[in-house]
C-alpha cells in the first residue's frame, strides 16, 4: 500500500450547459516515491483533469485522496497552497516562461519566491542552467530561445527546489523528435539524482513506454 499518492474510488463531473460529462468513475490510483507515472489517452480523456486534481488545483465529486498519508479533504485551501508551493514542481506544454524575465531569473524565481536570498539564487540558478548546458544562455528571453530551450529551462526552474512531485502535461507535446528526446534526457537525469516521482501526460508512446507506471484513459 502506497503511503505517498493513494486516490480510491474517484468520481469527477464537469456540468458544460445542460450536459454533465463523466470524466471518472470509480478511479484509483497509487503511486510510490521516485515512480515514473505515464498517462496517455486521446484528447479530452481527462489527462490534464486527472494531473489538477493529483496537484490540488482541481477537486473531485467522491472518493478519496491521500498524499503523503494524509486525507487532503484535511487541508484548507492555504494548507493545499503551501503543500504545493512546497512539494511541486510544474512542466507544461507551453513552456510559460515569464516573458519579462531572462533564462536566470525564471530558474531563480522559485527559490526567491521561497525566501532564498538572492544572489543565492541566482548563484544556484546559474549552476543549474549550467547542468542543463545553458550557461551561454542565461541573459535571453524567452524569445530569443528555441522551443527546446526554453523546455530546458522550465525544467530547470522545475527542479531547482527538488520538488518530491514534478507535474508534466505534455512537455514534449511542442517540439520535434530530436528536442524532445534531448529535453527527456535532461528530465529524467534530474529526477533519477534527486529521487523526484515524475507523473507526466503524454501522447508519444516511446515515452509512456519508459515509465514504471501506466495509466490509459479511454
Ligand atoms: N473546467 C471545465 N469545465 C467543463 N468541462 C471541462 C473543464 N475542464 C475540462 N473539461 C472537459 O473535460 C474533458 C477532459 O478534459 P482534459 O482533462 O483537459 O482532457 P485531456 O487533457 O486528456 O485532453 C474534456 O471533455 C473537457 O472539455
Ligand atoms: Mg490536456
Amino acid at each position: 500500500m502506497s503511503n505517498f499518492i493513494k486516490i480510491n474510488n474517484l468520481d469527477k463531473t464537469f456540468s458544460q450547459g445542460d450536459r454533465r460529462i463523466e470524466i471518472f468513475n470509480n478511479f484509483n490510483l497509487e503511486v510510490e516515491m521516485g515512480e515514473f507515472v505515464s498517462i496517455t489517452g486521446p484528447s479530452g480523456s481527462g489527462k490534464t483533469t486527472l494531473l489538477q486534481i493529483i496537484a490540488m488545483i482541481d477537486n473531485f465529486d467522491n472518493g478519496s485522496y491521500n498524499l503523503f498519508g494524509q486525507d487532503i479533504s484535511d487541508y484548507s485551501n492555504v494548507e493545499k497552497c503551501n503543500m504545493r508551493l512546497q512539494n511541486f514542481g510544474f512542466i507544461y506544454q507551453s513552456f510559460n516562461l515569464l516573458e519579462d524575465f531572462n533564462a536566470l531569473e525564471n530558474v531563480a524565481m522559485p527559490l526567491i519566491i521561497r525566501g532564498v536570498e538572492k544572489s543565492e539564487s541566482y548563484k544556484l540558478a546559474s549552476n543549474m542552467l549550467k547542468l542543463f548546458n545553458l550557461d551561454h544562455r542565461e541573459g535571453h528571453y524567452s524569445n530569443e530561445l528555441s522551443g527546446g530551450e526554453q523546455q530546458r529551462v522550465a525544467i530547470a526552474r522545475a527542479v531547482i527546489t527538488k520538488p518530491k512531485i514534478i507535474i508534466a502535461d505534455e512537455p514534449t507535446g511542442n517540439l520535434d523528435k530530436e528536442n524532445s528526446t534531448q529535453v527527456l534526457d535532461f528530465l529524467f537525469k534530474s529526477i533519477e539524482k534527486d529521487k523526484i516521482t515524475l507523473i507526466m501526460a503524454t501522447h508519444n508512446e516511446e515515452i509512456a513506454s519508459r515509465s514504471v507506471k501506466r495509466v490509459d484513459l479511454e
